[in-house]
């Protein structure tokens, strides 16, 4: 008889519709990690995953075994709440910038461990990296530490190799073979490196809209309802907020233009949907991590954030007071027609910002810290004919023609005004 737990069999299981056992998940990732498991067997049963879906038990047993595939942190012993949030990625989505620092100015204890942008989505380790200086690669001793400065008391930085190591050799063969867009998939990698990072409370912002990965509510809240529930029977206090990604956050998309952005709303200014945004999931990780009476608003607005961020950034080694990279060539579009900008379409800007070398194609690819696009009108503005709409920025000046095909229909304007739609759209919790 076949061994149960031989990668076929696993495969086999799974692609006729069944359910896989405890022993065969654990055994699978275990002899993935090994290297046993080879990487087009793994494929395959990503694959399979995908089409076939996972019950919830399969799903809890797989991102347990995910985390025993490494090392997990911890933070106990902080006299303060640890608390992170997750997005599920968006565009223009710089919100943990000013987020992190602004919770741990509130007196709770950040450890953000972040990812790298892939697509039209960015990642926050690429966005921080366009400051001269800083490094996203912090040894544990030195996130503790950051953590228990009282002025400091975040960290953004990136996972080490021993947090979780089957999703990220997952991942990385997930992103290449289609494989991505597996609610099952999704919750259990985002998760697994979650709860093995330590965190005592979770924040996950999970996007909906054509900028998603999530295009659809139902799908979100599927996800989302899964997450917390992972996180809750993994003992970290976990709620989710739905939020809206049909049009790009903020002004910007693009690296070092987000940090600009970011730096804005620490300084008190910024565009209202990402101020919105930063405080709305402030409250819900301050309320996680059981930290009352201090409103993120009013510390915001007294500077604290700020404090709080400059000393993160300089702990890790940039200088938060250097001038950022700007791209080298720039392109202004403008409006056709006056009237209201009446769509402007995530999707279509992330993609445009990505062609401009602000993301990646494949894995490891250099990026362009100043490349992106900057939006001078936001859904619902008043627009006149002739006015800048966005400016491209790139080192690069081949890539303004396929930046721009990708804005092509990406926006509309019409001669009345739509009402602007709500940012959060939802709130999932146990
Ligand atoms: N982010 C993750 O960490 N994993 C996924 O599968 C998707 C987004």
């Amino acid at each position: 008889m076949a061994n149960l737990n031989s990668a076929v069999s696993v495969i086999a299981t799974k692609r006729d519709g069944g359910e896989l056992s405890d022993d065969q998940i654990d055994w699978v990732l275990d002899a993935f990690t090994r290297g046993e498991v080879a990487d087009e067997q793994m494929s395959a049963l990503a694959m399979a995953i995908l089409l076939r879906g996972m019950n919830r038990r399969e799903i809890a047993r797989w991102t347990a075994a995910m985390i025993a595939s490494g090392q997990r942190m911890d933070f106990t012993g902080l006299t303060r709440p640890t608390v992170d949030k997750h997005s599920t990625g968006g565009v223009g989505d710089k919100i943990t910038l000013p987020l992190a620092p602004l919770v741990a100015a509130c007196g709770a204890a950040v450890p953000q461990l972040s990812g790298r942008g892939l697509g039209h989505t960015g990642g926050t380790l690429d966005k921080l990296e366009s400051i001269p200086g800083w490094r996203a690669d912090i040894p544990v001793v030195q996130m503790r530490k950051m953590l228990a400065d009282p002025g400091i008391g975040a960290v953004i930085c990136a996972a080490g190799a021993d947090l979780a190591p089957a999703d990220k050799r997952l991942y990385a063969l997930r992103d290449v073979t289609g494989t991505v867009e597996s609610v099952p998939l999704i919750a259990s990698s985002i998760m697994s490196k979650k709860i093995a990072e330590g965190t005592g409370a979770l924040v996950l912002d999970v996007k909906v809209g054509t900028g998603a990965f999530m295009k659809t509510p139902e799908l979100a809240r599927e996800l989302a309802t899964i997450m917390v529930d992972l996180g809750t029977d993994a003992g970290v206090a976990t709620v989710a907020l739905l939020t809206a990604m049909d049009t790009p956050l903020g002004r910007t998309a693009g690296n070092a233009l987000e940090v600009a952005e970011s730096v804005e709303v620490l300084a008190g200014g910024g565009p209202a949907d990402v101020v919105e945004l930063t405080l709305a999931l402030a409250r819900e990780m301050l309320a996680q991590a059981g930290i009352r009476d201090i409103d993120p608003a009013d510390v915001l607005a007294r500077g604290k954030a700020m404090d709080h961020w400059r000393a993160m950034i300089t702990a890790q080694g940039g200088d938060p007071d250097a001038e950022l990279p700007r791209a080298t060539a720039t392109e202004i579009v403008s409006a056709p027609a006056s009237g209201y900008l009446n769509r402007l379409d995530a999707m279509g800007v992330g993609l445009a910002a990505w062609r401009l070398g602000a993301g990646r194609a494949r894995q490891g690819d250099p990026i362009q810290c100043g490349a992106g696009v900057e939006m001078h009108a936001k859904e619902g503005d008043p627009v006149t004919a002739g006015q800048p709409l966005f400016t491209l920025h790139t080192d690069t000046p081949d890539a303004f023609a396929p930046a721009l095909t990708a804005l092509t229909g990406a926006y509309e304007s019409g001669a009345t005004p739509i009402a602007p739609a709500p940012l959060i759209l939802d709130r999932i919790a146990r």
